[in-house]
């Protein structure tokens, strides 16, 4: 990386969603706690206001996190740099820690403040310009994979049937989650385009809802029919009129193809294994993993319980609730991983070392 930064222009979000974007100099995200009820945008003009974004949940979704931790490591270069002068580094790095540790399952934003070090370590005199523009290509970059993911992910869907058909989805893996067409959302898209897609069935998503809230939200905007239903319906859902396939994302998929995300997507996996639903997964290069051998190596993040109890009115006394926020699906029950470099059809070893050599 050099001091002059060649500016890599952003292309705009295909969606007009917008989750993540750079703005007036500041770090701009549509507020997700508020969706579908209110459309609001919260700035952050500090690394510190990006960290409560990222674990109060204005932003999430694994490559939007990314995304955002990149930007906000400009917000911290530049006023480290405004403080200490030519002694930024040492108060940035530890921004950077802070940084990685806001959320810890989603392995693209550890991904993202790596990259984001690495242009740091080299430099020179107001660092502000040159992280600006790693952070752009980082964005660029997410918006080009979910494009390349779209496609390879409807082709699957049509080799395996050209009649049109019904999918199922978790959580929500779109523009919300990502810089751009999403990724499991994103080959949803692009089949709905290429008329492959009848219906799309939508698990609510306990505790938090992404799928009830968002998913359905961001579909229904690009007029994509969606039906939602509790996350306990899948499994007679598949047993009356199984979906062709389950497309779901990752927060981070193990070096032996183990998928972490959110909770409920093992269930699902389980179920559509059981009533021969076909599961796919989709994640960008920047969600797999070598370094972890496998799903039960990676910190599952544990929310607050009262995430649970809103929807109870509250705790009854001497209740207790856990609140873990992802799950792990074994690759045996992945039909196939799309990634923008190709696919793993299965996941394992073998193949997910393939596509990172690729
Ligand atoms: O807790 P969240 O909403 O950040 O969890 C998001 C998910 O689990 C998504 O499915 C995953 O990040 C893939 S997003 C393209």
């Amino acid at each position: 990386m050099t001091d002059r930064p060649d500016n890599t222009p952003v292309p705009a979000d295909p969606t007009g969603i917008d989750a993540v974007a750079w703005r007036n100099e500041r770090l701009d995200l549509l507020d997700q706690r508020r969706l579908p009820a209110d459309v609001r945008r919260v700035v952050c003009e500090d690394v510190d206001a990006a960290i409560h974004c990222i674990r109060d949940m204005v932003v999430r979704g694994a490559p939007a996190i990314g995304v955002a931790a990149a930007y906000a490591a400009v917000l911290a270069a530049r006023a480290q740099h405004a403080t200490h002068g030519a002694d930024w580094q040492a108060g940035f790095r530890t921004d950077l820690i802070r940084l990685a540790e806001a959320r810890p399952t989603a392995v693209n934003l550890a991904w993202a403040v790596e990259r984001m070090a690495r242009v740091a370590e080299n430099a020179r005199g107001d660092p502000t310009e040159a992280l600006l523009d790693e952070a752009r290509r980082i964005h660029a970059e997410d918006i080009a994979m979910n494009q390349a993911m779209a496609k390879l992910g409807a082709d699957l869907i049509e080799a395996g049937n050209p009649m049109p058909a019904a999918v199922i989805t978790h959580c929500n893996a779109g523009a919300l989650a990502t810089g751009g067409l999403g990724t499991a959302l994103g080959v949803i898209r692009e089949a709905w385009r290429r008329g492959l897609v009848t219906r799309v069935w939508v698990d609510e998503t306990r505790p938090w809802l992404q799928g009830a809230r968002l998913t359905a939200w961001e579909l229904g905007r690009d007029g994509i029919p969606v039906t939602v239903i509790t996350d306990s319906a899948a499994a007679q859902l598949m047993r009356r009129e199984p979906p062709d396939w389950a497309i779901v994302g990752a927060d981070r998929v193990a070096a032996n193809g183990d998928v972490v995300n959110k909770i409920g997507t093992y269930g699902l996996a389980v179920v559509a294994r059981h009533h021969g639903v076909k599961f796919m997964v989709v994640a960008p290069s920047s969600t797999l993993d070598p370094a972890t051998p496998d799903g039960d190596a990676v910190p599952i993040e544990q929310r607050d319980a009262a995430e649970i109890w809103a929807a109870a009115g509250g705790a009854p006394v001497g209740a207790e609730a856990v609140n873990p926020a992802f799950d792990v699906t074994p690759a045996a029950l992945v039909d196939v991983l799309v990634t923008e470099r190709g696919v793993a059809q299965p996941p394992s070893g073998r193949t997910i070392a393939a596509l990172l050599r690729a």
